[in-house]
């Protein structure tokens, strides 16, 4: 069978791709010429507004905002000039004086305030001298009442995460997941989505869905990717994940 070429067996559509280009540029140019008969500035007067709605007012309004209760400044206190106490080989091991591992394995996460009262343990005489370790020192350490943290990579109940696997088995650096979160001073606003109650932390910084570092969205997808990638495909059944 010889080769045939299609386009000129079927004229109609032949031609209506030629004539593609020339229709576009004239429709184009008409768009251009005539703003107004065209429709371009109604079509531009509807879209504006939208993108404002869609882009910027929708996900301000997606995520409610909440401080935390108290400032806790990790670079502080992991700052050997102000706290000499908290003592370890490499960095992860000085997290492990907050962030330690029970001897089953299980990961402690935010310190309770029994940890805090090691150093903060009058609240008649403050280490320091200022209004933020007072609030907390009469709020909470005279009151004996644990402090209500808000978790930002907290994820849904039905969620199983451990950390002891990632950590020491998987060898990885608490960056990895969560960023540069221990060298800040100032905690971030917490941004809980309204819709599916996670934080911003789970659901993506980013609108678009665009991720640049792990740690800017923690779905199932972003799991199953680093599973994937580190050579862990048998992780990837839902029972891994969900117990
Ligand atoms: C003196 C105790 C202390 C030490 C040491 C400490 N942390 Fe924390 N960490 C806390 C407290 C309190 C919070 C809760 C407030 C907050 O979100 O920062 C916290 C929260 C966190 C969170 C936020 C988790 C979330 O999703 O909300 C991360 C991540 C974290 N710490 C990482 C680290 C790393 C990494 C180190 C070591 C470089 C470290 N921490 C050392 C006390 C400590
Ligand atoms: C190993 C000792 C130690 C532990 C444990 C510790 N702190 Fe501190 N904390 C300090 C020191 C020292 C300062 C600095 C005082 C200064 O020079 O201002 C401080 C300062 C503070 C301040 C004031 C910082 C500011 O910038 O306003 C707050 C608030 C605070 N700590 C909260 C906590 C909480 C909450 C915990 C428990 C999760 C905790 N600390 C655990 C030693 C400790
Ligand atoms: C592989 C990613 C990953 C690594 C590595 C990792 N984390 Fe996490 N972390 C998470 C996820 C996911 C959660 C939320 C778990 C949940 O809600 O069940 C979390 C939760 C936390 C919390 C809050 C726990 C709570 O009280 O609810 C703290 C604190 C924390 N991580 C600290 C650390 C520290 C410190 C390290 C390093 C020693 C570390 N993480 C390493 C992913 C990671
Ligand atoms: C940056 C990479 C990375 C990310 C992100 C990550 N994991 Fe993992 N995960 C690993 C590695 C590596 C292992 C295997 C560790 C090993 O067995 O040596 C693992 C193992 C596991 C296991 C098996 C643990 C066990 O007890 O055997 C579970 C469950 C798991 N991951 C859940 C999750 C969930 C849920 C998330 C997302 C919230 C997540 N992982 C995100 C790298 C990652
Ligand atoms: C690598 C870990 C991982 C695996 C494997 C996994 N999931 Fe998930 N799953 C998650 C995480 C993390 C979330 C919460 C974040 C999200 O909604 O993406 C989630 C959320 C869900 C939800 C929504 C629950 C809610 O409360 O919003 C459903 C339903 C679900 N998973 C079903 C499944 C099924 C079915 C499978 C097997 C085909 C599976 N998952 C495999 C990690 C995993």
């Amino acid at each position: 069978m010889e080769n045939k070429d299609h386009s000129s067996e079927n004229p109609t559509i032949g031609s209506l791709f030629s004539a593609l280009p020339d229709r576009l540029s004239s429709y184009i140019s008409e768009l251009v010429s005539k703003p107004f008969q065209s429709g371009l500035v109604y079509f531009l007067a509807g879209l504006l507004p939208s993108l404002l709605i869609g882009w910027i007012l929708f996900p301000m309004a997606l995520y409610s905002k909440q401080m935390q209760p108290v400032n806790f400044s990790h670079q502080l206190h992991l700052d050997p000039e102000v706290v000499d106490t908290i003592e370890g080989d490499t960095e992860q091991e000085r997290c492990f004086y907050c962030h330690a591992f029970r001897d089953d394995g299980t990961f402690v996460g935010i310190p309770n305030l029994e940890s805090c009262m090691e150093c903060h343990d009058d609240p008649e005489s403050p280490l320091g001298e200022t209004p933020g370790e007072e609030k907390f020192m009469r709020e909470y350490v005279a009151e004996e009442k644990e402090i209500p943290w808000l978790v930002y990579s907290k994820q849904p109940d039905n969620v199983y995460f451990s950390h002891i696997a990632m950590v020491k088995m998987g060898e990885m650096a608490c960056e990895t997941c969560h960023g540069d979160h221990a060298k800040t001073d100032q905690l971030p606003v917490f941004r809980k989505n309204r819709l599916s109650g996670y934080s911003i932390n789970i659901w993506g910084k980013n609108i678009t869905g665009f991720k640049i570092n792990t740690w800017d969205r923690m779905k199932m997808d972003d799991c199953a990717d680093c599973h994937t990638e580190k050579g862990f495909e048998e992780h990837n059944a839902c029972f891994v994940c969900h117990k």
